[in-house]
């Protein structure tokens, strides 16, 4: 098997689970909640989330009455997930630790499958579409959602602003991340390919306003897999600096006198 990236770990996820939920799950939410619109599912209709996380999409289409299984491969992510349903004492969802390439779930038994942000990071990117598509019925809708432009993602260059101004000499890596394999670009082929009919690819556009850059920085270099990588090499030192240079940079773009990221999406629809 190819080399895998530290995102494509499931430990690497369990061990961020909290602070990838402080720092993204306010866009991912928005994301899941634009996908759960176009997917229109009515109440009771049984749907299967793939690389859920700690439950943006999922938590959402419970409170929406739908019949939710919350999957992902990352037992930490699975147990925050479990925690926030108990907490919310919401009825019909389960989560379950599972991989998004292999579900060990029956043809045909879903209504409505997605991936928000997910399946982007699964090494074999057309076997996590096929099993989307495997688990729906004649007919059921899927949706996935993937970075519209990863090249453009104001998150990921405000970080490299900030680091090239602390370590000018540092090489990025020489193959693209995983999640940038699959964009808005690409979307529609891929899954016509993974049997999907009438797909179509939207835009999603998310904002997230950080009213305290600081905490959010705090957080910051541990909320996914690759940023925690990235930040282990560069070594506390390093890091501070990056913060400090990514926090001005944060202020000085505030129109309001508040840092508001706006970030965009891709989300592809389509039938079993
Ligand atoms: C960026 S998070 C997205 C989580 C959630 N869907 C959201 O929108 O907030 C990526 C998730 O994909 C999961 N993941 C990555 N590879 C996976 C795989 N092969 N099978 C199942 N889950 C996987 C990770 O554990 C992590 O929870």
């Amino acid at each position: 098997m190819a080399d895998l990236s530290p995102d494509q770990l499931a430990e690497n996820w369990g061990a961020i689970a909290a602070d990838y939920e402080r720092a993204f799950e306010g866009l991912s939410t928005q994301y899941a909640a634009h996908a759960l619109r176009l997917l229109d599912l009515r109440p009771g209709e049984r749907v299967l989330d793939v690389a859920a996380g700690t439950g943006a999409f999922s938590l959402q289409a419970a409170r929406a009455g739908a019949e939710v299984l919350a999957t992902d491969f990352a037992p930490g992510m699975v147990d925050r997930l479990r925690a926030r349903i108990a907490a919310e004492g919401l009825p019909h969802i389960s989560a379950e630790v599972m991989d998004g390439q292999a579900l060990a779930l029956p043809d045909a038994s879903f209504d409505a499958s997605a991936s928000v942000l997910g399946l982007i990071f699964f090494p074999d990117l057309d076997c996590g579409l096929g099993e989307l598509r495997r688990v729906l019925r004649g007919g059921g809708r899927a949706a996935v959602v993937c970075w519209r432009d990863p090249a453009d993602l104001p998150l990921m260059k405000l970080v490299q602003q900030a680091i090239r101004q602390v370590a000018p000499g540092l090489q990025p890596p020489s193959t693209p991340p995983a999640w940038a394999r699959l964009t808005g670009g690409g979307l529609k082929a891929r899954m016509e390919a993974a049997g999907f009919q009438e797909v179509a690819v939207v835009t999603s556009t998310a904002t997230q306003r950080i009213l305290t850059p600081e905490a959010y920085w705090a957080g910051f270099t541990r909320s996914a897999p690759p940023l925690a990588f990235l930040f282990g090499q560069l070594g506390p030192e390093r890091t501070a600096a990056v913060g400090r240079a990514y926090i001005e940079a944060l202020r000085a773009q505030a129109e309001d006198g508040v840092p508001t990221l706006c970030v965009e999406a891709s989300i592809g629809v389509g039938r079993a």
